[in-house]
């Protein structure tokens, strides 16, 4: 048979992809007081609108959920209404547009959290050597070492569980075509699989099964109450960032994830590489078997251009393909790859917090 080409349409439960091309998850912190989305980041996501399927930056979920100053949240009425200009640009532009729902756990500040509290994690350990952007200790924003967290107990499981689901109603309520769970890079969903991080004795520790649990439990709810057809989820096999320490059972541990992700017929399954940040890659062969493990739609991310792209659609590695930093800087990015049109280069000074200067004004390829 043969393959689908990056630029051919694809069908996402129903919602019709314009191309197989995914924008990745991209926290710019650029929200305005209150964590409202601006109409610059309208502006922003509708420029981008050519890809198949937008997946917005990491949206938290509550305010116990932030590990940044200044991203967008989905939690108060004044939020919501501002996601609602940026659904509304990208529907207009005829783009599709998932919510990043994000709960960051320990790696995350007091100066950030409500009445200075602790922030939340899966267990009170201190995340070693990790930074978050917040307030120093003369209110100055910058990048700070993580405070020591307050571990979850059952009730406090229950209450995030509840808010995720709130986030799910309130990203329809704003107009998203669904959502991402965030259960990559280090956050909260990462830190409880993790079998060195999460030491916990309940039951949402020990076990593989156990430690899986508070995310599938996460998923579940959301997707009764939102549709499975609209519900994604991200995660990072063999992921560094955030200080995760190697999984000794990483295959083990994702594979099952993967089987237990393939019984609820999720609308997708994201699968990020860090090799981009700077850590392992996926091992070999990993990839194939979370592919074997899971029937649905999968996205890959991290460090594809259009050619390696086509030849993981090719291989029946993935059905989509995310890509990152070039979306940052090409807001044409289809159509550069599609067209073998050459690359703006991103400007990583202006990746986090400012103005338009390196969100909207990377200009379109002109011939
Ligand atoms: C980042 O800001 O570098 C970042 C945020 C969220 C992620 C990954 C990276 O999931």
């Amino acid at each position: 048979m043969l393959s689908a080409s990056l630029f051919e349409s694809y069908d996402l439960k129903g919602q019709l992809l314009k191309n197989r091309t995914v924008m990745a998850p991209m926290t710019r912190c650029r929200a305005a007081k209150g964590d409202v989305p601006t109409d610059l980041m309208a502006i922003y996501y509708a420029q981008r609108s050519t890809a198949g399927l937008i997946v917005t930056e990491g949206t938290p979920v509550s305010p116990t959920a932030r590990g940044y100053l200044w991203t967008p949240g989905i939690y108060t009425q004044q939020q919501i209404e501002g996601w609602k200009k940026v659904t509304k640009a990208v529907h207009d532009a005829e783009g599709r547009i998932f919510m990043q729902i994000w709960h960051v756990g320990r790696i995350s500040h007091t100066s950030l959290q409500p009445d200075g509290r602790p922030p939340e994690g899966p267990t009170s350990e201190l995340s070693p050597e990790t930074v978050c952007f917040a307030f120093d200790d003369e209110g100055n924003p910058g990048n700070v070492p993580t405070s020591k967290p307050q571990a979850l107990d059952e009730a406090g499981i229950k209450r995030v569980k509840e808010e995720f689901v709130q986030a799910a109603v309130n990203a329809i309520e704003a107009g998203m075509d669904g959502v991402e769970i965030h259960g990559a890079n280090g956050y909260l969903f990462d830190q409880f699989i993790n079998p060195l991080i999460n030491t916990r004795t309940d039951n949402y520790g020990g076990s593989l099964e156990n430690r899986c649990r508070f995310l599938l439990e996460v998923i579940v709810a959301v997707g009764n109450k939102i549709g499975f057809n609209k519900t994604g989820v991200r995660i990072s096999p063999n992921g560094r960032f955030n200080v995760i320490p190697e999984d000794p059972q990483l295959q083990e541990t994702f594979v099952y994830l993967c089987q237990e992700l393939d019984k609820l017929d999720i609308a997708y399954l994201h699968i990020n590489d860090q090799t981009t940040f700077g850590n392992p890659a996926i091992p070999d062969g990993l990839l194939a078997q979370l592919r074997k493990a899971f029937n649905g739609t999968i996205i890959v991310c991290g460090g594809y251009d259009a050619e390696k792209a086509q030849s993981t659609l090719d291989g029946d590695i993935a059905d989509l393909v995310a890509f990152g930093v070039p979306y940052i800087a090409n807001p044409d990015l289809p159509a550069r790859l599609e067209n073998g049109w050459p690359l703006n280069e991103a400007d990583q000074d202006t990746f986090y917090g400012g103005d338009k200067h390196g969100y909207t004004d990377y200009p379109h390829y002109q011939e």
